[in-house]
């Protein structure tokens, strides 16, 4: 009986794992498996929390050594789609100074990704929006 349950849910959790990949491709895919960078961070030097036009927020967490993001996360209670944009958010802060995050845009994880379905590229702009707002909290609270 057990063993009946078990394979049916490994069999749906298949299907729902390909149906994904062909939906948003493999990079999308292998993220949402190993979403990176997940996670809150305990006095962060730069925050910001953003709740999208869909109810979904996005919270981005850096912390900066010598002028550059040394690390950085994220928490999100939205879709897939935002888990892996918030992911590859972070990531794209890592090393970075303040004036370069601030070119990262919704386009640009948008390209790393090689696109999402039209209703899910918002979270991409969400995401990107986010880290902005980081760095202005941060450029904010270091320039007093
Ligand atoms: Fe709201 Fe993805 S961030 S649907």
């Amino acid at each position: 009986m057990e063993d009946n349950l078990d394979k049916f849910v490994r069999e749906l959790q298949s299907e729902i794992n390909q149906e994904m990949r062909e939906t948003y491709g493999d990079v999308v895919f292998q993220r949402w498996q190993n979403p990176l960078y997940m996670g809150r961070m305990d006095l962060p030097d730069g925050y910001a929390r953003i709740t999208g036009s869909c109810g979904d927020t996005m919270e981005i967490f850096l912390r900066f050594a010598e002028g550059r993001v040394g690390e950085a996360s994220f928490e999100t209670d939205g879709c897939a789609s935002s888990m892996v944009c918030g992911s590859f958010a972070a990531e794209l802060a890592l090393g970075k100074s303040p004036e370069e995050i601030m070119g990262i845009t919704g386009e640009t994880i948008l390209e790393i990704l090689g696109g999402l379905p039209k209703h899910d590229r918002h979270c991409a702009y969400l995401a990107a929006d986010t880290l902005r707002e980081a760095v202005r909290h941060y450029l904010k609270h270091t320039r007093k």
